[in-house]
């Protein structure tokens, strides 16, 4: 159990890392807390949350919505929630979303904390305050910035969730080794997905370093405030190529990656050699790095990105690995190169 504070424009979080979900109550009195959680978590962990009132909502990116965070109001409401109230996250990115979501915007903003169940949510999701609802075909349009006092990491929640979420979170920790950490990429390098599902401390020190990781951009973007932008390594390409195909996030955004070195290759920034390791890292890690797919239609959702000023697109790309880079790219140059980088 190790524990770290963060303050993030004049909010303090305190990470509580390689903690029993059981210390909770030492935290917060439980007749303070309310649970929020899905119905899949709430299967299999539900006897941790019986000494507390609970909302259980839907699974799925599906449910990341209006009507979702509607959903979660009215409990709110019914329950008589107020200031002295923690709204407490419990679940993957979709559970993190809506209820950061939700707590920022009830009563103008209650008291909200995580306890991040899936790799994804432990290293990306639960960090930085942010939040996002999806309506329609458009993701995170909608949402607020608000952070919890604090977050809880229990890993032996990680032992129910399913292979291909593993995968995901993986994806998103190679982005973070890929921009930021070439000591990281090499020990992803040393080490496998079989070796951080077996050895918990193995893993409990990689999460430390990309919640570390992710902190740090979100304090450094205080000031500069495009840096967070460099988080959307591989997802400008790897979001349009989830539009088009049902496949998973992670593997889409492994896709995505992959098209962003091709891309850094092509504009001179980023070595052949240098641009195989990064593929063979995500082999590594069971992540896709081809797909068939249609450029031609990639291009036309990659059009109408959030990123997109006019002629141009902020495009992350890696100028060595380790080293991520914000690049304003001519839609020209991607409309030109679409076909040969995907
Ligand atoms: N706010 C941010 O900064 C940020 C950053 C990255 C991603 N996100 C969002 O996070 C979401 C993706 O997160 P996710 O991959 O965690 O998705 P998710 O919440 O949908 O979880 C994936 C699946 O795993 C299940 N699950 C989670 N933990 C489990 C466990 N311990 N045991 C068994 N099953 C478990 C869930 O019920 C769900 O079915 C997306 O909506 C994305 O937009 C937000």
């Amino acid at each position: 159990m190790s524990q770290a504070e963060f303050t993030i424009s004049d909010s303090k979080v305190i990470c509580y890392f390689d903690t029993s979900f059981t210390q909770i109550s030492r935290i917060v009195p439980p007749e303070n807390l309310i649970v929020v959680t899905d119905e899949n978590i709430d299967g299999f962990y539900g006897h941790l949350f019986l000494p507390f009132r609970k909302i259980v909502i839907a699974p799925g990116e599906n449910n990341k919505n209006r009507a979702g965070a509607d959903f979660i109001i009215d409990r709110l409401i019914e329950m008589e929630a107020d200031r002295s109230t923690l709204v407490l996250g419990v679940g993957g990115g979709v559970v993190t979303d809506l209820t950061g979501y939700a707590a920022s915007v009830y009563k103008r903003g209650i008291r909200l904390a995580f306890a991040p169940t899936s790799v994804l949510a432990m290293v990306d999701a639960a960090i930085g305050g942010k939040n996002g609802l999806n309506t329609g075909f458009l993701k995170n349009i909608i949402g607020t910035t608000y952070q919890p006092e604090f977050i809880l990491f229990d890993y032996n929640f990680l032992t129910t969730l399913p292979a291909v979420e593993w995968e995901s979170g993986f994806a998103e920790i190679i982005k973070h080794a890929c921009i930021r950490d070439m000591q990281m990429f090499e020990t992803l390098e040393r080490l496998s997905l079989h070796d951080y599902r077996q050895d918990a401390s193995l893993l409990a020190s990689l999460v430390e370093e990309n919640v570390k990781l992710k902190m740090q951009i979100v304090l450094e973007d205080a000031y500069d405030r495009d840096l967070r932008l460099l988080l959307n390594f591989g997802h400008t390409i790897g979001h349009a190529v989830e539009n088009l195909h049902a496949i998973p996030h992670g593997h889409a955004i492994s896709i995505g990656m992959v098209a962003a070195c091709n891309l850094s290759e092509k504009s001179g920034y980023l070595h052949f050699e240098e641009a195989q390791r990064v593929v063979r890292l995500l082999e590594r890690y069971h992540l896709p790095v081809d797909l068939e797919t249609e450029p031609a239609r990639v291009f036309e959702i990659l059009k109408s990105d959030k990123k997109r000023d006019g002629g141009f697109m902020n495009f992350i790309m890696l100028q060595g690995i380790g080293n991520g880079m914000i690049v304003p790219v001519e839609i020209s140059f991607l409309e030109e190169n679409i076909s040969a980088v995907l």
